[in-house]
């Protein structure tokens, strides 16, 4: 893959403005960006159309959780709306992963969300799951995978894991990476981007390091540069 069709910018802004003088600035030299509830909320379905109508591809990203016939509706409409890839949490079961795989577009990625990287062994047993974190991930990997789903958006540390579970041909999608040059921000347990894609990310998603950037097509360009570099000799 080329590794500036692996970047996905994550348009964590407050308006529409801001998010599409983003795309307008880097849709040249990559081809996704990521619209999550912040925006999704302030803006509606507008900021999807407007994105597209820029040539640029949308990962829709909107955590669906809710009864089988509700997540397969919003699926479909979603998929109506141009985004190509979208999220869902796994916790829904079973029955739901497999209605909102029913009902997706053709060409749309649809992408499971385990264990968010907030939730520790104490918040799931708060919520009467008795498995740790670790265990709770891949156990609704393998949930996913066997209900048809197309990946995983996973935090870098999972990426081996998941793969060993669920397989070479499911596509993961990674947050949290941060390059050396660019600050922490909230992230705790980052990884660089290119180790991320070692270890066998499909997809980055970064934001601040791009987005909070003075010239973030600069940004995108050193992180790119980072992904083609040589691996260093052993
Ligand atoms: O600005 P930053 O690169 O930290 O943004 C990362 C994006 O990925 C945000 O949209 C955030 O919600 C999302 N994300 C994350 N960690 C997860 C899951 C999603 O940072 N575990």
């Amino acid at each position: 893959m080329n590794p500036r069709d692996r970047l996905i910018v994550a348009l964590d802004v407050a308006r529409q403005e801001e998010a599409l003088a983003l795309v307008d600035q880097l849709s040249g030299e990559i081809s996704y960006f990521k619209v999550g509830l912040q925006l999704f909320t302030a803006a509606g379905p507008q900021i999807v159309r407007a994105i597209i109508e820029r040539g640029a591809n949308v990962f829709l990203d909107l955590k669906l959780h809710d009864i089988p016939n509700t997540v397969a509706k919003a699926v479909a409409a979603a998929g109506s709306l141009g985004a190509k890839m979208m999220t869902i949490h796994l916790s829904g079961g079973r029955e739901m992963v497999a209605a909102a795989v029913g009902s997706k577009a053709p060409g749309v990625t649809l992408l499971g969300v385990t264990v968010l990287t907030s939730s520790t062994d104490e918040t799931l047993r708060e919520c009467g799951v008795a498995a740790t974190a670790v265990d709770q991930v891949l156990r609704l990997a393998r949930l996913g995978a066997d209900a048809g789903i197309d990946g995983f958006v996973t935090s870098p540390h999972e990426v081996d894991s998941v793969r060993a579970e669920c397989g070479e041909e499911l596509t993961l999608v990674v947050p949290g990476v941060r390059p050396i040059w660019a600050g922490a921000d909230d992230q705790k347990r980052f990884m660089t981007p290119r180790e991320a894609v070692e270890r066998g990310a499909d997809y980055l998603v970064v934001g601040r390091p791009i987005t909070a950037q003075d010239d973030p097509l600069q940004a995108v360009n050193r992180i790119v540069d980072e992904l083609v570099e040589a691996p260093p000799v052993a």
